[in-house]
């Protein structure tokens, strides 16, 4: 029974609060979709654009004003920057991830991040009491930074405290929360709910309230015993975060492996961003790992999010509100069916089965759309091939990019890898998020075409260059790398002393 594999009640109470963290940042993402008509309005009118004509039309039948009020230039440029200062707060903070985990390790970090995100809840929160437009930029961008810090911040502490038969699993809980946030911003955000005139702003105001839950659970979690151990040289604080995560089991496999890591990391200099870019020593993985975020990004998944309910209008669909949270439900249960199959089927295999997947449902999307005016049914095959294309994310190439980094890298260059890698997720969600609407318009119904032909490069860069890190230590999969880097180099020694002799 002493096996130091079994999932204690401090374990899992240690990685719900971490994913709180998660939630927060999926409902972030998601919830600026649906009331966008509404809050454009409130702009509107706090900007003077909102005419009297509109005015008198709110008062009275129609309860809307004119398009035209909203679509005003100045409502336009200020809602645009409402939705991408999230990503640009992200993509700033995501290198400073390192930093705030080392600085008092990992839970007091999460901790002390949270007051960000509940200044940003109450600057959304309270937004219709001075001018809207204002509140909800400063806002977003407060929360943009919360999430950059967060999406590198549950990756790595769960990754650390995570057994190792179970890390995948746990590590994929990252995941499930973000997802779960989006479906639930989405249901909160119908205009019978939240997503109305009177309610947007608690609507907003509410992506603060996880920090608040969390902050208070925080303290009840065992901080990173790698963290104590090797970073900090704290065995015997080590040893108790161990017990207490795990249980009644002799951790001395645990601290043999931590020992190992901890004089690897010794006699190497600080890992910083800088050196991890120009070492030579991590180039591997630190590649297969930005390969593996901007797999998950330019799979276009994202494109889906963010403008489904046009791409289901153009699909021909007549309710696409609804099938935007079926989207968001099929997320959600194909999170899970990755969970119970990641620790066995293991990462390679399940992001080599969903980027394939996708490759296939892109060039269905592709069928569909531009076939829809030929054939009517041809707007099922467009809806089916979406949530197939969500579908097959779920299972991989969505959850393992988050959690996998924090599997190819030893302690040292761990903080900075994370970094990194979220920096390159960030910025490609943005790129995607911008760039989206202006290739729809240049390739139209081809639009997935490009998805497509990007997903097959990234299957076959998976095939050929990403290892199986499923059930082995930290120390196991540096190895590899280091074992695959003398090969190339003594490979390139040899070619060196072929083209020499034949000159
Ligand atoms: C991943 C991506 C995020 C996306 C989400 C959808 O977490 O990082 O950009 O919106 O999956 O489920």
């Amino acid at each position: 029974m002493e096996t130091g594999k079994q999932l204690s009640g401090t374990l899992a109470i240690a990685v719900f609060t971490a994913a709180l963290g998660s939630l927060q940042f999926g409902y972030s993402l998601g919830v600026i979709n649906a009331p966008q008509k509404v809050i454009e309005r409130h702009y509107a009118m706090s900007l003077g654009v909102w005419s009297e004509r509109s005015a008198l039309l709110e008062n009275s039948t129609e309860g809307v004003g004119s398009s035209e009020d909203q679509t005003h230039p100045d409502v336009v440029m200020y809602w645009s920057l409402s939705v991408a200062i999230f990503s640009i707060g992200g993509m700033v903070s995501s290198f400073l991830v390192g930093f705030i985990g080392d600085f008092r390790g990992r839970v007091k970090g999460m901790l002390m991040i949270n007051v960000l995100a509940v200044a940003a809840g109450l600057l959304m929160g309270l937004s219709r009491m001075w001018k809207p437009h204002i509140m909800v930029i400063t806002g977003r961008a407060i929360m943009g930074f919360y999430c950059g810090l967060t999406s590198g911040l549950v990756p790595m502490y769960i990754g650390e405290i995570a057994p190792k038969a179970y890390r995948g699993a746990l590590g994929t809980l990252h995941q499930l929360a973000i997802v779960i946030g989006i479906l639930l911003s989405q249901v909160i955000g119908l205009d019978f709910v939240l997503g109305n005139d009177e309610m947007w702003h608690v609507l907003l105001g509410l992506s603060g309230a996880p920090a608040i839950l969390q902050s208070f659970m925080l303290p009840l979690c065992p901080e990173s015993p790698r963290y104590l151990y090797i970073l900090l040289g704290k065995e015997q604080e080590a040893r108790k975060s161990l017990h207490r995560l795990k249980g009644a089991y002799d951790p001395a496999s645990d601290l043999e492996e931590m020992r190992k890591e901890k004089e690897e990391a010794d006699r190497q200099p600080r890992v910083s961003i800088r050196s991890l870019i120009l070492s030579s020593v991590y180039r591997q993985q630190l590649f297969v790992s930005l390969m593996m975020h901007l797999s998950q990004q330019l799979s276009g998944v994202n494109a889906i999010f963010y403008y489904s309910t046009a791409i289901f209008t153009k699909a021909g669909v007549s309710q696409p509100v609804y099938a935007t949270i079926g989207v968001g439900v099929i997320n959600t249960v194909f999170t899970l069916v990755s969970v119970a199959l990641v620790d066995r089927a293991g990462r390679r295999t399940l992001t080599l089965v969903g980027l394939g997947g996708m490759c296939c449902c892109a060039v269905a999307m592709t069928v569909g759309l531009k076939f829809q005016n030929n054939f009517s049914w041809m707007s099922y095959v467009s809806m089916a091939a979406i949530f197939l294309f969500v579908s097959f994310f779920e299972i991989g190439p969505g959850p393992i990019p988050w959690f996998i980094v924090a599997e190819l890298f030893s302690q040292g260059p761990r903080p900075a890898a994370i970094a990194l890698a979220g920096c390159c997720n960030w910025t490609s969600n943005f790129i995607i998020g911008m760039a989206f609407p202006y290739i729809q318009a240049w390739l139209d119904s081809y639009v997935f075409v490009l998805f497509a032909v990007l997903l097959f490069g990234f299957t076959i860069f998976i095939y050929l260059r990403v290892p199986e890190t499923k059930g082995k230590t930290f120390e196991e999969i540096a190895a590899f790398f280091q074992k695959k880097q003398r090969i190339n180099k003594d490979n390139s020694e040899l070619q060196q002393l072929k083209t020499s002799s034949d000159a």
